[in-house]
């Protein structure tokens, strides 16, 4: 009877998969020539679950045995830079030659690393990674970063153009600078230059994550079944010939994201192996950790592309919101406030921030923040 049953229900199941294909199959094949913003998402969404479980993506991009990825050399390096055995982490701000004004703000507040050892002893290492400036008005920049580094000592750059075309050897930069001087890091994160990352709340976070040993992680805004950009006067205009499939495998937004170290060095291996011609970097970073079988984790308190709300309520978990300029110093020292730590304390007071953030994040208006469920969170 038993027998019977549970082959019944194998056949059942295998019925169901068969028949969940047709109809992903037959959806992608009649909806093909619908082109809109809305089908294009639903198209690459339905996709996404072949791409992810498959290796097709994986076998085409792979390079041939015979062809090695591009290696460029140090122009300005720290090779000493991790000589602390005790890291937590170390922070890649990705940066342009000429974003002197950002970096200089990010070394007053996110990425101060005496900040993070005399408040939480703990050892984070902070790099500024960056290519060569465009050749028309490069040596004065370049006379410029060198002097900044010797005062800063915090800068990476290798010989590669700076430029939004070339953000994966700028990506390849990082990896493989963490793979050989720092592979002890317990965490690796990049970051862009216009974004703003509570450190506090991350160290926290972060140091939660090292008691229980967490392995195979990566965290931060996930883009489930982006679909490429096929319109060609976009700035993210992706060809066929470089990536012919309507889905990319599940990535982080390119602005922050974190991986343990075990990640960094899989990463790392899978990069040397995968055609780097897919410039735009988050999606490439996709792409080896497809080919390693590493699935990101969403946390709603990473914004991706997205400017939070100002509010002590949304300050006391924020992890990271891009987009900020001006406003950093400000906002570095509103988020930071001891105060902002008791705000919620008491019931009164959590349901007062419960409601302040329903009220900020749950507008029915579309607003690119975090998500109405971070009010829950
Ligand atoms: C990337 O950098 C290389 C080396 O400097 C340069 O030859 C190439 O033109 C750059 N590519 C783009 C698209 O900027
Ligand atoms: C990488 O892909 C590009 C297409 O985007 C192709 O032209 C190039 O030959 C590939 N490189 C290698 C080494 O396979
Ligand atoms: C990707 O392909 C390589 C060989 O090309 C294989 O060794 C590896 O296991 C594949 N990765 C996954 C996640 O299947």
């Amino acid at each position: 009877m038993r027998m019977f049953f549970s082959s019944r229900r194998v056949k059942r199941w295998k019925f169901f998969h068969f028949f969940a294909t047709c109809f992903i199959l037959s959806f992608m094949v009649f909806w093909g020539s619908i082109n809109n913003y809305v089908m294009s998402h639903m198209k690459s969404y339905s996709y996404r679950y072949l791409i992810n479980t498959y290796n097709f993506v994986n076998d085409s991009l792979s390079l041939k045995h015979s062809s090695v990825q591009p290696h460029y050399k140090y122009l300005i390096n720290h090779r000493e830079k991790c000589q602390a055995q005790d890291i937590l982490l170390l922070l890649f701000i990705k940066t342009a030659p000429e974003n002197y004004d950002r970096r200089s703000a990010i070394r007053k507040t996110w990425g101060n690393e005496n900040y993070v050892q005399s408040r939480f002893n703990v050892n984070i290492k902070t790099l500024f990674a960056l290519g060569t400036p465009d050749p028309l008005k490069g040596e004065k920049l370049q006379k410029r970063l060198i002097w900044e580094d010797q005062v800063h000592k915090d800068i990476i750059q290798q010989d590669f153009l700076d430029s939004f075309h070339n953000l994966t050897s700028k990506f390849l930069l990082q990896f493989s600078w963490a793979n050989t001087f720092c592979p002890h890091a317990k965490f690796l994160m990049t970051a862009d230059d216009d974004i703003f990352i509570h450190i506090p709340n991350l160290i926290e976070y972060l140091q939660g994550l090292e008691q229980i040993g967490v392995r195979d992680f990566w965290v931060g805004h996930v883009h489930r079944g982006g679909p490429p950009v096929r319109d060609k006067s976009s700035k993210y205009y992706v060809p066929y010939e470089m990536y012919k499939w309507p889905a990319y495998p599940d990535y982080t937004a390119g602005a922050a994201y974190v991986v343990s170290s075990d990640v960094a060095a899989k990463i790392y291996e899978a990069s040397q192996t995968v055609n780097s011609s897919m410039y735009i970097d988050d999606v490439f970073m996709g792409l080896c950790a497809n080919k390693v079988g590493i699935v990101p984790q969403d946390h709603v308190f990473f914004s991706g592309e997205g400017k939070i709300p100002y509010h002590p309520c949304i300050y006391e978990k924020m992890i990271t919101s891009h987009g900020h300029l001006d406003d950093l110093q400000e906002l570095w020292k509103e988020a930071t406030d001891p105060k902002v730590t008791h705000i919620s304390n008491g019931f009164f007071g959590q349901i007062y921030c419960r409601l302040i953030k329903i009220v900020l994040l749950c507008r029915l208006t579309y607003r690119n923040s975090y998500p109405c469920r971070a009010a829950f969170a």
